[in-house]
């Protein structure tokens, strides 16, 4: 059987690389992202799309199987939040591989993003990343939430919220009732939250590294938690040590129960892509660029919490061996989007293939012994 996995992975890997990919490219980026979410719905939507899709894409294995806060997942390899803003493709994702996928962001409000649409996506092909400036968009929590009520979901689902990016100035207490209710209309929709205080691409910045705006935040999500439902923070690439650490404090003192690391990177704050490939003035970068950048922070944050609370690590994790890097450096659970764009769907289950080889090579026989197991808490 692992000859088949394998050889259907390079089959896979080769129709996307030479056939489907220069086809896919010839969009505009954000026409392409809109175009393929529309063939996972038809796929998705019909039985034949759907034994189709689980027989080219679909892997499992015992020893990925994961409990985290709780929440039972098959395989810590989940689709990162910002590829599905409107929440529409989550029965394509347990038959592509994923183990979770977060949904969103969601804004408070219906939020159209940055103007620019269909010129707000850019890719740099050599340097392995996309420039994003969506700035947001998506339908806004309640219609999104009035969708996707009684939806019986086959993998965790998240629910990434933030604040509707529709003003220049910051107001605390709008800014703060604007997260509560995308909290709100999903009480009863998904596995767990992930509140997004890092978006590059908003009007307002990201006024909830400051410390007072943060632990106001943070008092407020107090008040709505549920038991049952965990909720992490997910945190900016290009923070100083000093900023990480305030956010760090901030959630072990409001017993948040763990962080996403990380968003993606300004141009200005990373030298891993080829400068000439930069065609836009705005925006942050996935992929590569961001790649060592989160595995640093995944590090710290790792130390700093004593490995007591949950990390999710994300940021240009293209292999089985990028995942893994991310794990032993104390990731729980990994997410993606850069890798299935250049690779293809098959790369969630080649890196999930890769993962069983790299724990049985290390004699590990669960993720979670493998967690932070090469970033050893001093
Ligand atoms: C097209 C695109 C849209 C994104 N939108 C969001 C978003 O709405 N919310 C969010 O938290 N992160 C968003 N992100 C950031 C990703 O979730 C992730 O943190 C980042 O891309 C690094 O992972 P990757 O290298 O695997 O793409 C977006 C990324 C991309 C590529």
């Amino acid at each position: 059987m692992k000859l088949v996995y394998a050889l259907r992975g390079q089959i896979n890997y080769l129709f996307y690389r030479w056939i489907a990919r220069p086809l896919i490219f010839l969009w505009e980026a954000e026409t392409a992202h809109n175009k393929l979410k529309q063939f996972g719905l038809l796929f998705a939507s019909n039985v034949l799309g759907r034994r189709l899709l689980k027989a080219l894409f679909y892997y499992q294995h015992p020893s990925l199987n994961t409990t985290v806060d709780g929440i039972k997942y098959d395989n810590p390899i989940g689709l990162s939040a910002g590829f599905d803003k409107d929440g529409e493709l989550t029965d394509a994702y347990p038959l592509i591989g994923f183990g979770f996928a977060e949904l969103g962001s969601f804004t408070g409000d219906v939020c159209p993003g940055n103007p620019g649409v269909g010129r707000r996506l850019f890719r740099l092909v050599k340097s392995k990343s996309i420039l994003v400036w969506y700035g947001l968009n998506n339908q806004g929590a309640e219609a999104i939430a009035k969708r996707l009520k009684g939806k019986k979901f086959k993998i965790p689902i998240g629910i990434s919220a933030a604040k509707t990016n529709n003003a220049a100035s910051f107001d605390l207490q709008n800014s703060i009732d604007d997260y509560l209710k995308t909290v709100n209309e999903f009480k009863e929709i998904g596995h767990y939250y992930t509140v997004n205080i890092s978006c590059p691409n908003t009007q307002d910045g990201e006024p909830f590294v400051d410390q007072k705006n943060l632990d106001a935040l943070l008092s407020a999500l107090d008040k709505v938690k549920q038991e049952s439902k965990p909720v992490y923070i997910k945190m900016a690439a290009d923070l100083e040590i000093d900023e990480i650490n305030i956010i760090v404090d901030a959630c072990l003192k409001h017993k948040i129960d763990g962080l996403v690391l990380t968003n993606l990177t300004k141009p200005s704050m990373s030298d891993e892509y080829l400068k000439e490939e930069l065609t836009f003035d705005k925006g942050a970068l996935s992929g590569l660029p961001v790649q060592r950048i989160s595995t640093k922070v995944v590090r710290h944050v790792y130390q700093r919490t004593r490995g007591k609370i949950t990390i999710i690590g994300v940021g240009g994790v293209f292999s089985a061996d990028d995942a893994y890097e991310k794990i032993t450096s104390g990731a729980n659970l990994i997410e993606l989007i850069t890798s299935m764009i250049f690779e293809g769907p098959q790369v969630v289950s080649e890196i999930n293939r890769g993962l069983v080889e790299l724990l049985k090579k290390d004699g590990f026989t669960s993720i979670e012994a493998a967690v932070g197991s090469r970033n050893p808490l001093l």
